[in-house]
């Protein structure tokens, strides 16, 4: 994985391409002008958001706003490399043509109810997290245990699967409430770290990275490493993982257990008392 910092200024554009390498777009200031077109979807990219260009999808991106635009950018570009298919194409104009009516759109393809005349796209949506529905989701799941390892932790879903954000990476994003100390494992991938909000510390490797608001950090792969939360709040960290490549090729190992969807769901009706 390859984790970098884009900034376009106001009115610039970054011209429209494609490449066989996935990236995706974390809006750290962003606003309803920012958009980044992706297979002819213009994507907003709010405060937060995230915004899928996954692999050999076109993509261009607008900074309609009036202040400077920043996000963080995750692409498979070593993985990619490694195998020898580094292809990047040009479309020869700034902008792509966009789609113009909703009906057209892939992303709506991802919905609950989908046309029963097509076939079915799994991979590879020009789709759009907005953070509002994440934060949402973290709210609501405020309360409940998580993760010995990770808090109350949340993947990115694949919209048509369930499965991982995109062939290559998994995005995640977790809360750790106040003065909470996860437990301590190692993991054959490796995580690239942003924090959203609130103060804390990974101790990776007998390491102490202090982290705080919009700080990143890398907890690389075989390490030893546990969160803290010191700060007074809750803190929300978004990040970036190699998990589906490395369970595609049968390398994905966790110690001292396998924690990934292990837990059963909640049981029905809720609160059953067995006599
Ligand atoms: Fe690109
Ligand atoms: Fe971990």
């Amino acid at each position: 994985m390859n984790m970098g910092m884009q900034m376009l200024k106001p009115g610039e554009i970054a011209w429209a391409h494609r490449h066989t390498m996935a990236a995706l777009r974390f809006a750290i200031q962003g606003g309803p002008g920012l958009v980044t077109v992706v297979d002819g979807e213009p994507c907003q990219m709010d405060d937060y958001d995230l915004v899928l260009t996954p692999r050999w999808t076109w993509h261009d991106h607008h900074n309609g706003t009036t202040e400077n635009v920043v996000w963080l950018d995750v692409l498979d570009i070593g993985l990619v490399l490694g195998l020898n298919v580094p292809f990047y194409e040009s479309l020869g104009e700034m902008r792509q043509p966009e789609r113009l009516s909703p009906g057209e759109h892939l992303a709506d393809r991802g919905g609950l109810v989908r046309p029963v005349w097509e076939q079915t796209k799994a991979t590879n949506f020009p789709f759009r997290y907005p953070w509002r529905d994440v934060e949402q989701q973290l709210r609501r799941m405020a309360d409940v245990p998580g993760s010995p390892y990770d808090g109350v932790v949340l993947r990115y879903a694949n919209p048509v699967t369930g499965g991982s954000t995109m062939p290559t990476l998994d995005c995640w994003v977790q809360m750790l409430r106040p003065g909470q100390q996860t437990a301590a494992h190692q993991h054959t991938s490796s995580a690239v770290y942003f924090v959203v909000r609130g103060e804390g510390t990974t101790v990776v490797d007998g390491v102490e990275l202090q982290w705080g608001p919009h700080d990143s950090f890398v907890v690389p792969n075989w390490s030893t490493h546990h969160f803290v939360n010191s700060g007074a709040g809750e803190a929300v960290l978004f990040s970036v993982n190699d998990i589906p490549t490395y369970r595609a090729l049968d390398l994905y190992h966790e110690k001292p257990e396998l924690s990934l969807g292990v837990q059963p769901v909640p049981p029905a009706p809720a609160n059953v008392r067995v006599r």
